[in-house]
């Protein structure tokens, strides 16, 4: 399998002095997804903002396989908040994640074709922000960061401020996208039931400074995923980890 995504004893820091995190070293293979967990405030956000080349590299390195095609990108984010324009259309916000790149406008309305359709809302391509749900706002932000046919998503707890049921249907939408279209998907969440739910491995972001403490690997079909015992089972032991993860660190107290 090709990596896409490759740090060596990485390093951030604000200030030139203090790690966020150090010493970090992980791998994304093609098509993978993987679950980030960590205490608050060890640097998953940060992390995801330096494979974005958002930030610098304090120490290390950041490795990203960047596809040879002017009309893509390596890389796109989705965030806790969809973020919409208020003043532009469901459409004009999707081609907004296109400006700055090589797209005629024939391939600018396909892209906003296929990723309304990817995300289920392919007759909402008129309407306004303000008609939407949060659900319906976070699915045309998904779609935003697939416009630019990305190989890589990165997502920062894009459904914490969803209730229940939608984010449950989301999560399983997202399953299917990522089935549909290879992405490999780095997905920050601090809900470990989530974490498990959707990752082939589940990684965890702690100690002090910050590091990948450990890696579990989910091997449980999707379809048993939800409330089998062993996906309980496996859940406890993530949680587990975690609790033992903040328990070590002092200033997560
Ligand atoms: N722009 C910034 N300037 C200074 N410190 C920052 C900045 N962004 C994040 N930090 C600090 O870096 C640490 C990690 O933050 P973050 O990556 O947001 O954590 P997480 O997402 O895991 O909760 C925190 O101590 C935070 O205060
Ligand atoms: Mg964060």
């Amino acid at each position: 399998m090709a990596t896409v995504i490759q740090t060596e004893n990485l390093a951030v820091s604000f200030d030139g002095v203090t790690p966020v995190f150090e010493g970090l070293t992980l791998a994304i293979e093609k098509g993978e997804f993987v679950s980030l967990v960590g205490v608050s405030g060890a640097g998953k956000s940060t992390l995801l903002r330096v494979i974005a080349d958002l930030i610098p590299a304090f120490k290390g390195s950041v490795r990203v396989d960047t596809p040879n095609d002017p009309t893509r990108r390596a890389i796109a984010m989705v965030f806790q908040a969809a973020n919409l324009m208020p003043w532009r259309s469901v459409e004009d916000n999707i081609t907004l994640g296109l400006e700055g790149i090589d797209v005629s406008d024939r391939l600018k309305k396909e892209r906003v074709r296929w990723t309304l359709d990817l995300v289920g809302l392919g007759a909402y391509a008129d309407r306004w922000p303000y008609q939407l749900s949060g659900g319906q706002q976070q699915r045309i932000g998904i779609a935003r960061a697939l416009a630019v046919d990305p190989d890589i998503l990165l997502m920062d707890e894009p459904f914490g401020s969803l209730d229940a049921i939608t984010r449950n249907a989301l999560q399983d939408e997202l399953l299917q996208i990522w089935k549909e279209t290879g992405k490999s998907i780095l997905f920050v969440t601090h809900d470990i039931e989530e974490a498990v739910y959707l990752g082939d491995r589940v990684l965890l972001l702690g100690g002090e400074p910050a590091h990948i403490i450990n890696e579990y690997s989910i091997g449980i079909e999707r379809a048993e995923r939800r409330e089998s015992e062993a996906f309980l089972r496996k859940v406890e032991k993530v949680r587990g980890g975690l609790q033992h993860a903040i328990n070590a660190t002092p200033s997560a107290h």
